[in-house]
C-alpha cells in the first residue's frame, strides 16, 4: 500500500537526495505463532477485531524509539484533528512513528502505554491508519528544508498563514474569452500583493468564514474584511 506514493514525486525525490528515510515495518513479523496473528476478539463481546497489544509494543521496541523523544503517533478517528498547523509542529522531530490501526480498533493499552499521540485526518472513518498515515507523512515531508526546492515556499500555501490561497493563473492570457486579471498582467507588484492578499481574505470569506477570526489578522486586515464581506 505505501509502495505508490513512497516511490512517486516529492517522497522519492527528498528520499534519493537522503532528505528523509520512510522504513516500513509490517506488524506481523513481531509475531510468535504459526499464524502470524495480529488481530483477536475483543473482551466482553461486540463485533469486530482488534489488533493485539504484543505485536505493536514489540514492533515499536525493535525501532527504538527511546534514543530521545519520538512521538510514537496512532493514526485513529479518535484522535486529534490533522491540520497545517500540526504537521509543523511534527516537522520539527528528526524522527516519527506512525502506527496505522486496522479492522475495528486496537487494545487500549497501545493507547495508554505506548503511544505518544493520536492523530485522525477527518471525521470519517477509513478502513485503516495506512492512508491516514500517508496524508500525514506527505504533509510534514514537504515542509522539510530542500524538500521543495527553493523556488517554491510552503509559507504560501493556503493555512500557513490561516487563509486560503489566493487565485493563480498562468498562460494564455485569454482562454476561452476568460481572461486573467488584469492586475496580474500590470507588472506593478505591490498593486499585485494588494490584491492578492485581497483575494486571500475574500476567498477565505467566502469558502471559510470560521477560519477568519482565527487568522490574526491585523487591525487593518480585519476592516478590509469588514469591507469585503459588506460588499
Ligand atoms: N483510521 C481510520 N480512520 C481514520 C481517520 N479518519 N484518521 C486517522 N486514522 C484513521
Amino acid at each position: 500500500m505505501f509502495e505508490g506514493p513512497f516511490n512517486t514525486s516529492i517522497f522519492k525525490r527528498a528520499i534519493e537526495r537522503k532528505l528523509v528515510s520512510v522504513d516500513i515495518h509490517n506488524i506481523r513479523s513481531y509475531t510468535h505463532d504459526k499464524h502470524n496473528t495480529v488481530d483477536d476478539y475483543p473482551y466482553g463481546g461486540g463485533a469486530g477485531m482488534l489488533l493485539k497489544p504484543e505485536p505493536i509494543f514489540e514492533a515499536v521496541e525493535a525501532i527504538k524509539p527511546e534514543a530521545g523523544g519520538v512521538p510514537i503517533i496512532l493514526l485513529t478517528p479518535q484522535g486529534r484533528l490533522f491540520s497545517q498547523q500540526i504537521a509543523l509542529e511534527l516537522s520539527k522531530y528528526n524522527r516519527l512513528i506512525l502506527i496505522c490501526g486496522r479492522y475495528e480498533g486496537v487494545d487500549e493499552r497501545v493507547r495508554s502505554y505506548l503511544v505518544t499521540d493520536e492523530v485522525s485526518i477527518g471525521d470519517y472513518v477509513l478502513a485503516g491508519g495506512e492512508l491516514a498515515a500517508m496524508v500525514v507523512a506527505e504533509a510534514v515531508v514537504r515542509l522539510l528544508p530542500g524538500v521543495l526546492g527553493s523556488e517554491v515556499s510552503p509559507l504560501d500555501d493556503s493555512h500557513v498563514a490561516g487563509l486560503l490561497e489566493y487565485p493563480q493563473y498562468t498562460r494564455p492570457a485569454v482562454y476561452g474569452g476568460w481572461s486573467v486579471p488584469e492586475v496580474l498582467l500590470s507588472g506593478n507588484h505591490a498593486q499585485i500583493e494588494e490584491w492578492r492578499h485581497e483575494q486571500a481574505i475574500l476567498r477565505t470569506l467566502e469558502r471559510r468564514p470560521e477560519l477568519i477570526d482565527k487568522a490574526g489578522l491585523s487591525e487593518e486586515e480585519r476592516k478590509l474584511a469588514n469591507k469585503l464581506k459588506q460588499s
